[in-house]
């Protein structure tokens, strides 16, 4: 792999190989040494121009966890603050022997261009750009989904028969949209669930059926309902009436929790509004993920660096690797 952009590209054999390689990642996580040799002497560039917790500190956390050099760059207090342009940044990054390029950018199609712009030579991997896609995210929820279902067995499952409903801010989520094409890649199906306003234009495009009503969607039964922050940060107009009246609506409070079939699960990639679109209840409950998927996070984030840094060697590698 040389890039990781987006899940709109991928094929299946591509995207259940990362899922696989990240179960022979998370295996290696349980042990009392967690860190790998595999990666040892290639520096890994975090180049954040956007706010992140968990992304961040995760990307770095699996670079480590394969022994590799990390640099972190945030665009706060850097020249990028000064003026310095995208191609600026990235030339000085090449300059300093990055072999990967972890980017997040307010931008949709930051990591793109940097891909294809001839300025690196390095690998990159989109860590989220603007409202466009967030590969990784959806490849640590699709992992989530499938561990939940299969446990030990889960190496070369798809998710075929299953029905995943995403509830909330799709309009500006990424998250949904890398979601809505790894999701149905793997053979789920997808319902996308929100207010009018918050439903993307071109959503006739999307492989997904759309509905206004969660109860509606609830009653579906789901295998899971991953709820989506509000992004109150990228809207400059009145989405909906006011918060209580979207709570109401289209939260995940304890009734809906309950009306869920057994064996639900509850999905939410932080940072969650706790009592906006997730009410307490539903974050803590045995049925949520959202640790999980922190956790899965940093598996499926070593499998991406380990496919795109150590890629030209044999599938056996990251087995004996691991042993
Ligand atoms: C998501 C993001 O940044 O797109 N968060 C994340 O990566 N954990 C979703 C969000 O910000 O709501």
């Amino acid at each position: 792999m040389r890039h990781l952009l987006d899940t709109a590209s991928l094929d299946r054999a591509e995207a259940l190989r990362i899922l696989d390689v990240a179960e022979d990642m998370r295996d290696t996580q349980s042990r009392e040494v967690r860190k790998l040799p595999t990666l040892r002497g290639k520096t890994v560039v975090n180049l954040f121009f956007e706010d992140s917790t968990r992304t961040r500190i995760s990307f770095e956390a699996a670079a480590k966890r394969l022994s590799a050099d990390v640099i972190n760059f945030s665009a706060k207090g850097s020249s990028v603050s000064k003026g310095e342009s995208l191609q600026d940044t990235a030339q000085t990054l090449q300059a300093m022997g990055a072999d990967a390029v972890v980017i997040r950018h307010g931008a949709s199609g930051a990591p793109h261009t940097l891909a294809t712009s001839g300025w690196i030579t390095a690998g990159v991997i989109n860590a989220g750009d603007g409202t466009h896609e967030h590969p990784t995210q959806a490849l640590l929820d699709a992992f989530t989904i499938r561990k939940r279902a299969f446990g030990d067995d889960s190496r070369g499952r798809d998710l075929a028969g299953m029905h995943v409903a995403i509830v909330g801010d799709i309009l500006h989520s990424r998250v949904a949209r890398s979601n809505v094409w790894l999701l149905t890649l793997l053979g789920a199906r997808v319902t996308l669930v929100a207010p009018p306003t918050l439903v993307p234009q071109d959503v006739s495009a999307w492989p997904a059926r759309v509905v206004y009503d969660l109860d509606e969607a609830i009653a579906a039964a789901p295998d899971a309902v991953m709820m989506l922050r509000i992004q109150l940060e990228r809207m400059n107009a009145a989405y909906f009436p006011t918060e209580r009246e979207y709570s109401r609506r289209w939260g995940l409070d304890a009734e809906r929790l309950a009306a869920l079939p057994d064996g639900s699960i509850v999905m939410h990639p932080g940072p969650m509004n706790r009592g906006l679109e997730i009410s307490a209840d539903a974050a803590d409950s045995p049925r949520s993920t959202v640790l999980e998927q922190v956790a899965n996070g940093v598996s499926v984030r070593m499998a991406a660096l380990y496919l795109l840094l150590a890629g030209e060697r044999t599938d056996t590698n990251a087995e004996e690797d691991a042993r």
